[in-house]
């Protein structure tokens, strides 16, 4: 059995003004009634993290970032970093989205350094991983995940990695309504923690968790998270309506 604590975390994406952002948020901790086994967070866009972690103040809900650059400080126009982030009441971040890799040219390199500026601010990144449609077609899911772990997590201990999280989004299934199957999925999930015994150790990777994300949806929750080695769920589209994200937060009634 494990003993990891499921986490069911909900990305904003370029969604909501900071008034809509505090109604959304307000909305869910409304609806959390029945959710103390689960770990919750919202990740609004960087103009409504402050806004939305006064409103989430000592709920159980976490705030989570959607980016962050690497460096503390200095003339990088635009960009926001880790010690920011912290310092509006992150406690998590969203390293390597698919969207940052494709529409933003984000390589594994910039990825890596994210991850450990990440860290060493004292942020738990959620770092997401995924192949495309036609990788998948060409059946190298495998070799591409690898690539995407091997230089994301390069340079880093044990200790380091530790408490990071990891995000399955297979690109194909993101904003698509396209889920991956349930066997696609755990197949995914477990290669991740093999990997993840084999750069680590055993233990490390029985405690790290693997969030699944792609067109996540009430529907479809529970089967999900009944698989072995689904921890938890990246969810966006379904994330943004209070009701709807509430009914992905109690997937088990
Ligand atoms: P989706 O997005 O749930 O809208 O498919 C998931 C994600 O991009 O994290």
């Amino acid at each position: 059995m494990t003993a990891r604590r499921p986490m069911i975390a909900g990305n904003w994406k370029m969604y909501k003004t900071c008034a809509e952002a505090e109604e959304t948020a307000r909305g869910i901790v409304e609806l959390l009634h029945g959710s103390e086994e689960t770990d919750i967070m919202i990740a609004p866009p960087s103009t409504a993290l402050v806004p939305v972690s006064r409103i989430i103040g000592d709920t159980p809900v976490d705030l989570g970032a959607q980016n962050l650059f690497w460096e503390n400080q200095g003339a990088y126009t635009g960009e926001v970093s880790a010690p920011m982030l912290i310092s509006a009441g992150c406690r998590y971040v969203i390293i390597g989205h698919s969207e940052r890799r494709q529409y933003f040219g984000e390589t594994d390199q910039d990825v890596n350094k994210k991850i450990r500026a990440a860290i060493a601010a004292g942020l738990v990144p959620v770092f997401c991983i995924g192949e495309t449609e036609s990788e998948r077609d060409s059946e190298k899911t495998f070799s591409v995940l690898d690539k995407q772990l091997e230089k994301g997590l390069e340079g880093l201990s044990e200790e380091q990695f530790r408490p990071g999280l990891i995000a399955y989004e297979p690109v194909w299934a993101i904003g698509t309504g396209k889920t991956a199957t349930p066997q696609q999925a755990q197949d995914v999930h477990a290669y991740i923690r093999t990997f993840l015994k084999k750069r680590f150790s055993p233990e490390t990777a029985e405690a790290t968790r693997i969030l699944y994300g792609g067109s996540v949806k009430p529907a479809n929750t529970a089967e999900l998270m009944a698989l072995a080695d689904v921890d938890g769920a990246l969810v966006g589209g379904a994330s943004l309506k209070p009701e709807i994200f509430a009914e992905i937060i109690h997937y088990k009634r």
